[in-house]
């Protein structure tokens, strides 16, 4: 068994040392005042014992690790028939570029992009009666933690400035591939990506991924086989056009947020997540990246 602790300790003395942390996100207004300095690392095992360094009880907002969240529940809902509407394919582009959708008739390339989350967005608006409040409590029982909760004040912020959304959900419902209103699923997206959990929240939320689609509370979600296709997303879509980047340094199937936060995992071993909000140039955390690629290379421990 490894003990993580050590390895925690150094790769926060790393975090601390580094002068160039990268830049946090400033295009939503409300991510803008997060302190840069902030870094947070959690470690759960298969067995359910956490391990954190820094920052890891503080809750930050998770941005784009919620398409992970909102394919989950989506994909338990309708199964195979979400492919019809959104891909399964890299885009090798930013999570928020808009010319492969209109080249390929607003069928988003997977969906873990945003106009990928938009379309599964609308989908699971189809499904359920309180879309919001469905998702919340979905997430909360994953975790089994219900004080994870949307942070208005960045969904509100968003739905004033997220004007690439609104031009692709636009885009997307001039192909035929909403079904529902454009404010309508946009307000659910602008939701969806301001809920705010802290590192050890989110790996017992992922924790299904991680172990064959039973949560902590040993519930199913997922079938084992959904389980595979997600984490199949995870690795090759979950980083934008830096995935084949966060494979080739890190080896594990992962999601990262433009608030800085990054969760991935080992199938059957262990899901770990950090907190950096300073971002690199692809917009994902600076020293998330580095944090994790130090723990797969002194540990040994990657899907490679
Ligand atoms: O839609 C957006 O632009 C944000 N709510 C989410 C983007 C994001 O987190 C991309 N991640 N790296």
């Amino acid at each position: 068994m490894v003990d993580f602790r050590p390895i925690l300790q150094d790769i926060v003395a790393m975090a601390q040392q580094e002068s160039n942390k990268g830049e946090v996100a400033d295009y939503i207004p409300q991510l803008a005042h997060v302190d840069a300095n902030k870094f947070g690392i959690s470690i759960l095992n298969h067995e359910g014992n956490i391990h954190s360094e820094g920052d890891a009880k503080e809750r930050f907002s998770i941005q784009s690790i919620s398409k992970v969240l909102l394919l989950s529940m989506a994909f338990g809902l309708v199964g195979d028939k979400l492919w019809e509407r959104v891909d399964v394919e890299p885009s090798g582009d930013p999570f928020n570029h808009l010319s492969l959708l209109e080249m390929e008739n607003g069928i988003p390339r997977n969906p873990l992009i945003n106009a990928g989350a938009i379309v599964v967005c609308d989908v699971l608006i189809s499904h359920l009666k309180n879309p919001k409040q469905e998702f919340l409590d979905y997430v909360r029982a994953i975790a089994g933690d219900q004080s994870i909760s949307f942070d208005l004040e960045v969904a509100q912020s968003e739905q004033e400035t997220g004007f690439r959304n609104h031009a692709a959900a636009n885009l997307i419902k001039s192909f035929g591939n909403l079904s529902h209103k454009v404010s309508e699923v946009l307000d659910f997206y602008f939701h969806s990506c301001s809920i705010s959990m802290s590192c050890e929240q989110l790996v017992k939320v992922f924790y299904i991924f991680m172990n064959r689609g039973n949560c902590l509370q040993n519930k199913n979600y997922l079938s084992l086989s959904q389980v595979k296709r997600i984490n199949a997303l995870m690795l090759t879509c979950g980083f934008y056009d830096e995935a084949g980047e966060f494979a080739f340094e890190v080896g594990l199937p992962g999601k990262s947020g433009v608030g800085g936060g990054i969760v991935a995992l080992l199938p059957n071993q262990f899901c770990v997540a950090t907190w950096s909000p300073g971002l690199n140039e692809k917009g994902n955390s600076k020293l998330g990246m580095q944090a994790l690629e130090q723990l797969t290379t002194a540990t040994g421990l990657s899907i490679f």
